[in-house]
């Protein structure tokens, strides 16, 4: 059985060790700084087990040495959006915390897959890359599943449809410079752009760049956490089960778009390598234009990352 190390046993972590033992992914270790956290979250579970009938191990700890092995890491510790907060804000504090976790994850698993979610994703991504000094096709960020299907939903509400009958994608970065790609998102097989105006289109647009956002402004306390820990459980079975699966993952970029050494949501292909496509979608000149901005403000902040040590 693989194992899977989710870093972090809050709302998004313990969910996601959640899912992945509900759906027999992988044997699951969860890890927290703060003593008993983990280890009651497990119990919890554990207790569940025999009602929702899955056998995969689940440890809690607070002990590095217990993630040795993971065949994948999912970063997800580090602080969440308060109300009136952007992503970016959370930048340097959690920046600390990612390192600290990533360094001793990679003593203990040098062969890990490593998936982040802590916030803002696209630099958080980055970072794990250069501090565990991965091959870069083992490194990647969980965003894009989450914002497509927030569209999805969206799209689906607006037209009054099945989410299951909606097909759309967003690429770009986790945050303002998301691009939506209208041309190429479909209902029940007809393109959305027969089905929708221009004004209603940059509405839902508008709404799921935002949607974290509306999340944290109703709950007062905390983010998102059950549509990001669905998107990272989709990701965990598309590398463990070598599904070969295309989805929107921040990823490095390497000449693709004509976009270079940056990390950011582009469509790849999933399997046991990790990334091993970053696949070419046929954009026009504005959807080009979007996501080379994108690339270049998450290079800038990447590079005032860098000045923060
Ligand atoms: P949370 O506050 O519920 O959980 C964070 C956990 O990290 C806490 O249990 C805390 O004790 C733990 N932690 C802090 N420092 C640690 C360390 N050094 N080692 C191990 N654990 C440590 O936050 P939540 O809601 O789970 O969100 C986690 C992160 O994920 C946030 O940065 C949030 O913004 C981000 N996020 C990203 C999404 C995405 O689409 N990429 C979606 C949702 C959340
Ligand atoms: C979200 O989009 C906070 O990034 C997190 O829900």
């Amino acid at each position: 059985m693989a194992k899977v190390t989710v870093v972090g046993a809050g709302f998004v972590g313990r969910t996601a060790a959640m899912r992945i033992a509900q759906r027999g992914l992988a044997d699951v270790c969860l890890i927290d700084i703060i003593e008993g956290w983990p280890q009651g979250i497990v119990l919890d579970l554990k207790h569940s087990a025999p009602v929702e009938r899955f056998e995969v191990e689940i440890v809690g700890t607070n002990d590095y040495k217990e993630t040795a092995n993971s065949d994948v890491t999912v970063i997800t510790a580090g602080f969440p959006r308060q109300p009136g907060m952007s992503r970016m804000d959370l930048l340097g504090k959690n920046a600390e915390i990612v390192r600290s976790a990533v360094e001793q994850v990679t003593e203990h698993s040098p062969n890990t897959m490593m998936i982040t979610v802590t916030n803002p994703l696209d630099e958080m991504t980055f970072l794990a890359a250069e501090v565990s000094g991965s091959p870069r096709e083992r490194v990647m960020g969980m965003a894009g599943v989450l914002d497509s299907a927030r569209l999805v939903h969206y799209i689906a509400e607006e037209l009054k449809v099945s989410p299951l009958s909606v097909e759309a994608m967003t690429l770009g970065s986790h945050g303002e410079q998301m691009v939506p790609l209208p041309r190429h998102a479909k209902v029940d097989g007809k393109p959305l752009t027969d089905l929708a105006d221009a004004e209603t289109l940059n509405r839902l647009y508008e709404r799921t760049a935002n949607a974290g956002a509306e999340v944290v402004s109703l709950l007062q306390k905390g983010s998102a956490f059950y549509a990001p820990s669905a998107s990272v459980a989709k990701m965990v079975n598309a590398i463990l089960g070598d599904t070969k699966e295309v989805m929107p993952v921040c990823a490095w970029v390497s000449g693709e778009y004509g976009i270079s050494d940056v990390f950011v949501g582009v469509p790849a292909r999933l399997g046991r390598a990790g990334v091993e496509e970053v696949v070419e979608m046929d954009l026009n000149e504005d959807e080009l234009n979007q996501l080379r901005e994108a690339a270049e403000a998450i290079k800038a902040k990447c590079a005032e990352l860098e000045k923060l040590g």
